[in-house]
């Protein structure tokens, strides 16, 4: 088979990595990629965010897969260009993909299917944001409506701060979600969905806030670990049959169907799990570390999924124990970051690599915001977290910064679902 990844962050250096370990892949690309993933696949330039160029690319270069890793080029069209060129692909249809591309479409999904969630109301004329705050809080939960990167979110018991937030997204022309605070820990589970059958992978918990202890700003995610071992028994079986399957049916009853990996943003709370949010695709970092304890080969579950073919797929099949990792960013993420800063460190396994590139004499260099994604497995997750800032401490990147208690709390016992 041969595969096309396109992307260019630790996600798809993961999905390159397991990709390249698998037998039934005889080539494999990655576009435009990073300087891990040139490592172990053909590099091409190409415009993510235009499908036709995707679908360009992947006719041009005789794929015969092609994984679409970010929800950008999906919501585009992406998925919809290539399987017009009769080419699988792994990512849902831009119509699907609005499952994350619309929180607002998201949540009418929900309530058609009778899934839990937290309530919500759009506000889209700043004469209405007060009143409607007023119905919100003490804990204000502000989101923008499309596609932010996971940065378009403020939740405070600050009202003039919610009030702010959702100031500067009306005038920006952006629609505001106000929704009910979800307390609880929160989890991603990560379902193959191909149309009708669910797959769920293993579930991971995700740190969205920039620093230790959820300090600062949210971001794309600074760090992740899987399995959880706080998860209640029976929480896989509980999201796959009260979420995933209602939302799988209900986009099919729309003529809409989903294929490619649904990802459940979760809240676990006292009355059972609640959605946060929908995406479309791999959550990154988590499947950083989701690829990391999965044994079965990825290349024909991927194009099971892509092909409506996943309930003839054989059971998967993970490594006992844990996996962490620790996200490495650039200078001033998740706000305008500092590139071009030499890395030395990178090139060891279990290294990925995001905003990374090749300069012309050898050297790696930084090349956006999350640079590296550093992962460490273990058959407890202490020793799998030891292990990850272990490797963090070989790597240099001037003015980088990292969180130091990815998977600490989970690893001292201290997370219940009460
Ligand atoms: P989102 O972009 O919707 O995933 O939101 C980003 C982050 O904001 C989530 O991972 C949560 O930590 C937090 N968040 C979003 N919605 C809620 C909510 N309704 N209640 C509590 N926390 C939330
Ligand atoms: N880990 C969060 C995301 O992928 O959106």
């Amino acid at each position: 088979m041969r595969v096309l990844v396109i992307g260019s962050g630790a996600r798809e250096h993961a999905l390159v990595l397991a990709l390249a370990h698998d037998p039934a892949v005889v080539a494999l690309a990655c576009a435009p990629g990073n300087a891990g993933t040139a490592a172990l696949a053909e590099s091409y330039g190409v415009d993510v965010a235009s499908p036709a160029s995707v679908a360009d690319l992947a006719a041009e270069w005789q794929a015969d897969l092609v994984v679409v890793g970010p929800e950008v080029p999906l919501v585009a069209g992406a998925a919809d260009a290539v399987r017009a060129r009769g080419i699988a692909c792994f990512g849902p249809s831009a119509a699907a993909a609005r499952i994350e591309g619309s929180k607002a479409f998201a949540k009418d999904v929900m309530a058609a299917a009778g899934v839990p969630t937290a309530h919500s109301e759009i506000v889209d004329n700043p004469a209405r944001l007060d009143a409607a705050l007023r119905r919100f809080g003490p804990t204000w939960v502000v989101k923008d409506d499309g596609l932010a990167a996971g940065k378009g979110v403020a939740v405070t018991s600050d009202l003039a701060a919610a009030r702010a937030h959702a100031m500067t997204l009306l005038e920006d022309g952006h629609p505001v979600l106000l929704e009910t605070f979800l307390d609880g820990p929160e989890a991603s589970l990560f379902c193959l969905v191909d149309g009708t059958t669910v797959v769920p992978l293993m579930p991971a918990q995700d740190f969205k806030r920039v620093g230790d202890g959820d300090a600062g700003p949210n971001t794309g995610g600074m760090g992740a670990y899987a399995p959880l071992p706080w998860a209640p028994a029976g929480l896989v079986d509980e999201v796959v049959a009260k979420i995933i399957h209602p939302v799988a049916a209900e986009l099919s009853a729309r003529g809409t169907p989903f294929s490619g990996l649904l990802y459940a943003g979760l809240a676990l709370t006292s009355t059972g799990p609640q959605v946060i949010e929908f995406n479309c695709r791999f959550g990154d970092p988590e499947t950083q570390v989701v690829l990391s304890l999965l044994r079965t080969p990825v290349a024909g579950l991927l194009h099971a999924t892509a092909t409506g073919s996943l309930s003839s797929h054989p059971a998967l099949e993970w490594s006992d124990g844990f996996a962490v990792t620790v996200v490495i960013a650039a200078e001033g993420y998740p706000g305008r970051v500092r590139s071009g800063d030499v890395i030395t460190g990178a090139e060891t396994d279990g290294i990925l690599h995001a905003g990374t590139r090749r300069r012309e004499d050898g050297a790696i260099v930084s090349a956006g915001g999350r640079v590296l994604s550093v992962v460490g497995t273990g058959a407890t997750l202490p020793e799998a977290r030891d292990e990850a800032y272990h490797k963090v401490s070989t790597v240099h990147l001037p003015g980088s910064h990292h969180r130091n208690d990815i998977a600490e709390r989970a690893s001292h016992g201290e997370i219940a679902v009460v």
